[in-house]
């Protein structure tokens, strides 16, 4: 998902880029990396993981090899070879138990096998020490690809009514807002991790409901509580990332309430 936007705007800005499918580029190969990753690249950006949070509860070594060591052994070729790396991580190396947004330099504490497959790519990045851009982001949509707003959108099209639970409190994210925050933090020559969403926060059914009431506002959207026992992994309850240091470098993250409508427009069905 967010390796097309990424591919999309380089295109529009005129960029040379190589986007190597996972058949061209394994990254759970440390000698692929190896092979692929030269001094002809100024810069690489890992679109790839392990995004399959329930999949990461019964894989915890699947996801880790993905998520966690090849991160390092990409972070440790970009040294070698003099490239920055671009990183994305996730709001779930939080455990969501406080209400204030969490800081870029709060202490990751992971309750799911992704969250803690995340936090030890973001580990092994930072003791490899490329030149590194760690961009953690949460909640991503896109008008391509499966997400959130596109398995909702289809739901609210079939149904009379639907229940999404109202109690996870995150940021949503569009992958090209995401993308155009992330080149704004490279052009001012930003390094270190950071925090990229889009502005505002929601529930998953605030969210629905916002999407519903765009694709057909006749569907009905109810509110209902997380059933721990309904899915593997364990999802923070609220993990609404900081953007101030961000935002003190690119100025105001759009809303998502904004990012949304343009996506709805823009959906492939
Ligand atoms: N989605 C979210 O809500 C969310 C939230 C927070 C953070 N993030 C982070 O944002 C980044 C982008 O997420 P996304 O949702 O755009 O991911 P995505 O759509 O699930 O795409 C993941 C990509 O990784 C590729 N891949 C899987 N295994 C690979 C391997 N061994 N070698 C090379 N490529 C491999 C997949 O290839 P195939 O197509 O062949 O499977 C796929 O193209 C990730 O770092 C993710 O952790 C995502």
């Amino acid at each position: 998902m967010l390796g097309r936007a990424w591919r999309e705007a380089l295109d529009e800005l005129s960029i040379d880029c190589d986007a190597p499918a996972r058949s061209e580029l394994d990254l759970t190969d440390t000698n692929a990396i190896v092979r692929h990753v030269t001094d002809r690249y100024r810069a690489v950006v890992n679109c790839a993981a392990w995004t399959d949070v329930d999949g990461a509860e019964s894989d915890q070594a699947g996801a880790n090899a993905l998520n966690g060591r090849a991160v390092g052994a990409l972070a440790e070729q970009c040294a070698r070879a003099g490239a920055l790396l671009v990183h994305y991580s996730t709001d779930y190396v939080f455990n969501g138990h406080t209400e204030r947004p969490y800081a870029v330099d709060d202490e990751v504490a992971p309750i799911n096998a992704y969250g803690r497959s995340k936090a030890l790519g973001e580990r092994l990045l930072r003791e490899a020490a490329p030149p590194h851009l760690l961009v953690r982001t949460s909640w991503l949509y896109a008008p391509w690809g499966r997400n959130f707003v596109r398995t909702i959108a289809g739901l609210a099209r079939e149904r009379e009514s639907l229940d999404v639970v109202d109690d996870q409190t995150g940021r949503p994210t569009c992958c090209r807002g995401l993308v155009r925050s992330t080149i704004g933090l490279l052009r001012h020559g930003a390094g270190g991790t950071f925090h990229v969403t889009d502005g505002g926060t929601c529930t998953w059914f605030a969210f629905a409901q916002r999407i519903a009431a765009q694709v057909n506002p006749r569907c009905r959207v109810n509110p209902c509580r997380t059933d721990p026992s309904s899915r593997p992994a364990a999802r923070p309850a609220c993990s609404v990332l900081d953007l101030s240091k961000t935002e003190a470098i690119i100025g105001a993250c759009r809303r998502w309430e904004e990012n949304l409508m343009e996506v709805i427009e823009q959906m492939e069905r």
